[in-house]
């Protein structure tokens, strides 16, 4: 769904490196809208875009590489400004007839720039002998700046750390401006977007609220909407926004599989009843899951039929409301462009939820949240309106606690998980922790161990604690929770679950391990 013609847009193409959408945030933060392309976009696409600037990000390869990922020079002809880093900055200086070698010395970690040209990129900073601190990350130097430029500023080890041209609105940084440690990294892109391009701050949650609701409108005209809804953060917001724009034609299905966590469906039940007005038809399919559980312990297969499971009942629930042409979804931002650049090989775990349902129903899909990050989708729903407990929720698997318990899913077995993941849940909202780590749960696993209770000699289950620390869930560091807090939820969880003995934290982090243990 495009955005809003009037808004100004900064197209980053995409070249591969790992802090690419980092520049996309760094830039929608300052209220500009900025969308990530793969390098590959056709030039006329490009155009089409009418792009307001233009940003070659960083990338792993080296311009004079065979193989190596080159975007159209007709870039260079469009009288769009250009900012070219790192990798981008290389191919700038390439493609306009500069030249680019391997360098003596990699220059990797935090470096001091020294500015020469106090406008332009750098207006408003203090020129050398004034240090900057900049991070940089770069095995290929810049030799020979390309015919009209001139360097802006430079490091120890790149004398052409930034650049400019001349007379053409072209600009190069060696360094990263979208990391946290380049710390005049934000005034560099500002003096970009609004310096260099010219774009106005009119990106906000507010704006786009209202040019997807218009479009919403538009593309659904008279016809009906279903919407499958978890209670997690991003169905609630989509239900939400979907529903801001055309209210009763939009139904939504609440699924229960059975593998929620205690109370689960009544609170997110009694959530939309009580606070929202959308129309929820709720669906009690917890034996129906179960027994299609009953005996599976292969992880991919309880996820397939988990999945193939939520299709069925989902469009059972769905022909019972007569026509319904779109289906709306919470598919986020990262999900999009994961799938275009290559970090993406096979996904390691079958992730999706509603996966060929739209094929299967012939249904379109809605997917509002398609251009925002998991940050700027809670920031969506408080500023629709929906309260704090449902936008800060940690997020929740689709197959939920089926994929939490190692081996065959029981009702015993969720049973006993059930009283474990609350206890997390409670000690995790009372210390403060629940809303500082990115997810933190309980895992049952498929051993018993030997431990003594009073007198007697026990041999009960495992259960492991994880929480992590994340941005977007793609890369996870184990939360260093304090150990008084791990002690609490150890001591309670054996004191209060029956049939646990031992609990063990996961202190692995993503990669290698991943953040759910199935
Ligand atoms: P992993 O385990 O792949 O998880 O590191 C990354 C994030 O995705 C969540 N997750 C899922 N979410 N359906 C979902 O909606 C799924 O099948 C699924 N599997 C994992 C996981 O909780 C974490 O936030």
């Amino acid at each position: 769904m495009p955005l809003d013609k009037n808004n100004d847009k900064i197209i980053i193409l995409d070249f591969g490196s790992q802090t690419t959408q980092l520049i996309a945030r760094r830039i929608r933060e300052q209220k500009v809208y900025s969308e990530i392309h793969p390098y590959t976009l056709p030039l006329e696409d490009l155009k089409a875009i009418q792009p307001s600037g233009i940003i070659l990000s960083g990338g792993p390869a080296s311009v004079y590489d065979e193989d190596a990922p080159i975007s159209d020079s007709g870039v260079f002809e469009l009288g769009v400004p250009v900012l070219g880093i790192c990798y981008g900055a290389q191919l700038m200086m390439q493609q306009l007839g500069g030249r680019v070698e391997k360098a003596d010395k990699r220059e990797f970690g935090k470096a001091s720039l020294m500015v020469d040209y106090t406008a332009g990129l750098f207006a408003g900073m203090e020129p050398a002998p004034t240090p900057h601190q900049v991070w940089m990350s770069h095995g290929d130097r810049i030799e020979k700046a390309a015919p009209g430029f001139t360097a802006t500023a430079g490091s120890e080890h790149s004398p052409f750390a930034a650049l400019r041209h001349e007379e053409k609105p072209f600009v190069a940084v060696q360094f990263h401006p979208e990391v946290a440690h380049t710390l005049i990294g934000t005034d560099v892109l500002r003096n970009f977007i609004f310096g260099i391009c010219g774009c106005e701050a009119s990106w906000t949650m507010h704006s786009f609220i209202e040019s997807t609701v218009a479009e919403i409108k538009e593309a659904v005209g008279d016809d009906q909407v279903i919407c499958a809804l978890s209670g997690g953060v991003d169905s609630t917001v989509v239900a939400a926004m979907v529903h801001r724009a055309i209210g009763s034609q939009l139904t939504c299905i609440y699924v229960n599989n059975g593998l929620m966590r205690i109370n689960e469906s009544d609170t997110v039940l009694r959530f939309f009843r009580e606070k929202t007005d959308l129309k929820v038809i709720d669906v009690n399919a917890e034996s129906y899951f179960l027994d299609r559980l009953d005996g599976i312990d292969d992880p991919e297969e309880k996820r397939k039929r988990i999945g193939y499971g939520f299709i069925e009942i989902f469009e059972q629930e769905a022909n019972t409301l007569g026509e319904v042409k779109y289906l709306a979804q919470g598919t986020l931002y990262p999900d999009v462009i994961e799938s275009v650049v290559f970090r993406g090989k096979a996904p390691i775990k079958s992730h999706h939820n509603v996966g060929g349902l739209p094929e299967r129903m012939q249904l379109k899909l809605i997917e509002p949240l398609r251009e925002l990050f998991k940050d700027e989708v809670r920031e969506l729903g408080l500023e629709l309106g929906l309260p704090e407990e449902a936008i800060y929720r940690q997020p929740f698997p689709g197959p939920g606690l089926g994929i939490r318990i190692m081996g065959a899913v029981t009702k015993e077995r969720l049973e006993i998980l059930r009283q474990a993941d609350v206890i997390v849940l409670e000690e995790m909202k009372s210390s403060g922790w629940y809303r500082k780590v990115w997810q933190s749960f309980a895992v049952l696993l498929p051993i018993q161990t030997v431990g003594v209770m009073g007198d007697g000699r026990t041999y009960e289950h495992v259960v492991a604690i994880r929480s992590v620390d994340s941005r977007d869930a793609m890369t996870a560091d184990w939360s260093q929770l304090p150990y008084d807090i791990l002690g609490r939820i150890s001591t309670r969880i054996i004191n209060e679950v029956r049939g646990v003995n031992r609990v063990v934290y996961d202190i692995s982090s993503k990669p290698p391990s991943t953040i759910e243990w199935e």
